[in-house]
């Protein structure tokens, strides 16, 4: 296994910290504690949660079937404490339901792609190298960012440079690509990342790479990973264990937006205003464990500069709710655009 700093799990320490108490009281409960993390990778952070809770089983999720089969040969020496799945994170309600039905100790999910991911040219997800556009976490289904960039109208390419991206020169790129697919479809990374390094005025250009943003629209679409998080988070909420916690790790800001919105949702009274007494079915069903989000320290973004944008979110289980949540219980109002296609 590669040990560079780049695959160094992001936070580790303070991750293991977080969930302990909640591992800690159910194996003293008499109960195997079952974790359950989201987002498996390389299988850093699992490999940690299952040497420091030797009493707890864990479920690694991924979409990535090369991740899965890269961690499962990390992960074989903890024998059958050990289990992967191979699945998209917004199925996690279904799958704490088979492996714990008592409730989940405990949910990891460090969203994004991993380092391998990005290390690996040929998935494409890198800007500064050249591949075929592809971009997809599951290779075995859904459409690529190839079959993005050509068949999506220049007002859907708009949309997704700007809300995925947060690009503010979307339309001038998605006109670009357009103008330039009509006589040429475009196949690598390398010439695509030209075109939008052409399209974008030199002030602009040394604020950093041109393509960053794009790159990213195109990969949150191309996995539907924000539509995935968000049916993700109640699930993974719902499947706790009284006394049990999530962590949830967001590398950049409209992932952590959606986590900080849905945590904060959760973690409130729901009491009318006015109510002179909070009954309880009103209390909140969650704590937030962490004031705000966590960072990394100085010293771990030098030694790990993936820890550097991070944004950490915790909480605990306080109660179950009177009457069970469902599709049509209560849900967040902040929905987000439906996505042009699901990849999967
Ligand atoms: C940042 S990496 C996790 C690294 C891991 N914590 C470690 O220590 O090695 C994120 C992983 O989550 C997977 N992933 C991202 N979105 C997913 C989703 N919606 N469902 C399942 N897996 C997903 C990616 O394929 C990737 O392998």
């Amino acid at each position: 296994m590669d040990e560079s700093p780049q695959h160094t799990p992001v936070l580790l320490e303070r991750t293991l910290e977080l969930l302990a108490p909640a591992v800690e009281r159910i194996a003293a409960a008499g109960s195997t504690p079952v974790l359950i993390d989201g987002t498996l990778g390389l299988g850093g952070h699992s490999e940690a949660m299952l040497t420091r809770f030797p009493e707890a089983t864990l479920v690694g999720i991924d979409r990535d079937t090369s991740a899965l089969e890269l961690a499962s040969a990390r992960l074989a020496p903890f024998g059958d404490r050990f289990s992967p799945v191979h699945a998209v994170y917004d199925e996690i309600g279904q799958i704490a339901a088979r492996f714990a039905p008592d409730g989940v100790a405990g949910i990891l999910l460090d969203l994004g792609v991993s380092s391998m991911q990005l290390d690996l040219a040929e998935r494409g997800f890198a800007y500064s190298k050249d591949a075929p556009l592809d971009m997809r976490m599951d290779t075995t289904r859904g459409i690529t960012a190839e079959e993005v960039i050509a068949s999506y109208s220049e007002n859907e390419l708009r949309r997704i440079f700007t809300e995925y991206g947060e690009e503010k020169l979307a339309g001038r790129y998605a006109r670009k690509i357009v103008q330039r697919r009509a006589q040429e479809p475009f196949t690598r990374s390398a010439d695509f990342v030209k075109v939008i390094a052409d399209a974008t005025p030199a002030a602009v250009q040394r604020a950093g790479h041109p393509a960053k943003r794009v790159f990213q629209a195109l990969r949150i679409e191309v996995n539907g990973e924000l539509s995935a998080l968000e049916d993700a988070l109640p699930a993974a909420l719902d499947s706790l264990a009284v006394g049990g916690r999530i962590v949830v790790l967001a590398y950049q800001s409209l992932e952590d937006r959606l986590v900080k919105h849905e945590l904060q949702r959760r973690s409130q009274s729901t009491a009318p205003a006015g109510l002179p007494v909070e009954l309880p079915e009103h209390r909140p069903e969650f704590a937030l464990l962490v004031r705000g989000a966590g960072r990394a320290t100085e010293q771990e973004m030098a030694d790990n500069p993936r820890a550097t944008p991070v944004r950490l979110r915790a909480a605990e289980r306080l109660r179950r709710p009177e009457t069970p949540r469902g599709p049509s219980g209560p849900r967040s109002s902040a929905r987000l655009p439906a996505r042009s296609e699901r990849a999967r």
